[in-house]
């Protein structure tokens, strides 16, 4: 699928390549691999100091062994991420200097296992607050270690690998309410002479909102700053929302409409292809977008199956359940060959 200008990738899971079909497809349609849980810190360290990469590694071999790149996802974050990193038993914050210590462990440790097979890491996810009153969110490494634990986080992940490309990455920075507290935390990064080469905007988006005039803001926003834009967990949801469009994994929602149980209908399944093809449309506007990634492969392995509601039937990806390519894909094939180089 990779045009001459993007490398296009996909998100999955090491115990996916059981499957030769999903091998096979993968290694064909994509240029590069994220693991989708498999590096983030409770998969990596969930118990202080015990370092578990063999699912990882899985990912990183079978890329080596047919050319694809890999992105380390993520080193940072307030999901997913051991309590006693940041807190003590009784869940109070741990001192800065014991935070800190952990976070300088845990960068240095991964990024030394995965040091020439993984091009750049999404060093910091999701550090920008939804809300306006302040550009970082209230988070356990915050609390502990204060305003400058990206700055940490950044300056630790150039030590531990200076050939490493290193990115920040967060949902809806493209989008009006949150733009400006993500540019203002980058531009902190830079101020403080850290590297930082690129911006991930993960990018799951519904099949109507948020509008192609909102995003492309973010994309001249995000290009103007000279790095790499890079769209990073692309997927378009055509169920239902309750509430917001906050892709916060601990947002979910109790229980919901799941209308498509038996498949998705005609005229859905057009939209979303339109949806996709004016996705990359624009994508291909704008040159500082090096890369697309798909957060996940098919329908069947999207975490939109189980977010904001758990368990319902979701549509959000160009593959179907059977791995067949969908009407989504074609269109993004379409874009992708009237695409200028
Ligand atoms: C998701 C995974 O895909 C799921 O399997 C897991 O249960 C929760 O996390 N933003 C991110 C990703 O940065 O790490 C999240 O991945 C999706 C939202």
């Amino acid at each position: 699928m990779a045009g001459d200008r993007l490398l296009i990738g996909a998100a999955v899971s090491s115990q996916e390549f059981d499957q030769p079909k999903f091998a096979s497809l993968v290694a064909d349609q994509f240029g590069c691999l994220t693991p989708c849980n498999e590096m983030k810190p409770d998969f990596v360290q969930r118990v202080k100091g015990k370092f578990t990469f063999d699912r990882a590694d899985r990912i990183v071999q079978f890329a080596a062994s047919h050319h694809l790149q890999v992105i380390g996802h993520t080193l940072c974050w307030h999901s997913q991420t051991p309590k006693w990193m940041y807190e003590d038993e009784g869940g109070k914050p741990l001192t800065r200097e014991a935070a800190l210590a952990n976070l300088k462990t845990h960068i240095y440790a991964v990024m030394h296992h995965f040091k020439g097979k993984v091009k750049g890491w999404d060093v910091v996810n999701e550090a920008v607050n939804d809300g306006p009153e302040q550009i970082l969110r209230d988070t356990p490494a915050r609390r502990a270690i204060g305003d400058d634990f990206v700055l940490k986080a950044f300056q630790f992940a150039h030590e531990a690998d200076p050939t490493a490309e290193l990115y920040y990455n967060d949902y809806n920075i493209d989008l009006d309410y949150k733009r400006d507290r993500a540019l203002k935390l980058i531009q902190q990064i830079r101020d403080a002479g850290l590297r930082i080469d690129g911006v991930g905007i993960q990018g799951h988006y519904m099949l109507e909102k948020p509008s192609l005039d909102e995003i492309e803001r973010g994309l001249k926003a995000f290009s103007a700053l000279g790095l790499q834009v890079m769209i990073t967990e692309l997927d378009v949801d055509p169920l239902p929302r309750g509430k917001s469009m906050i892709a916060d994994i601990n947002a979910t929602e109790g229980a919901g409409l799941n209308p498509y149980k038996e498949g998705l209908p005609e005229e859905v399944q057009t939209q979303l292809a339109d949806r996709y093809g004016s996705l990359f449309r624009l994508f291909l506007r704008y040159p500082k977008i090096s890369r697309v990634t798909m957060w996940g492969v098919h329908d069947g392995d999207s975490w939109l199956n189980d977010f904001p509601v758990r368990g319902r039937t979701n549509y959000p990806m160009l593959f179907d359940r059977g791995l067949k390519a969908k009407p989504a894909f074609n269109a993004v094939i379409n874009a992708l060959a009237q695409a200028k180089p």
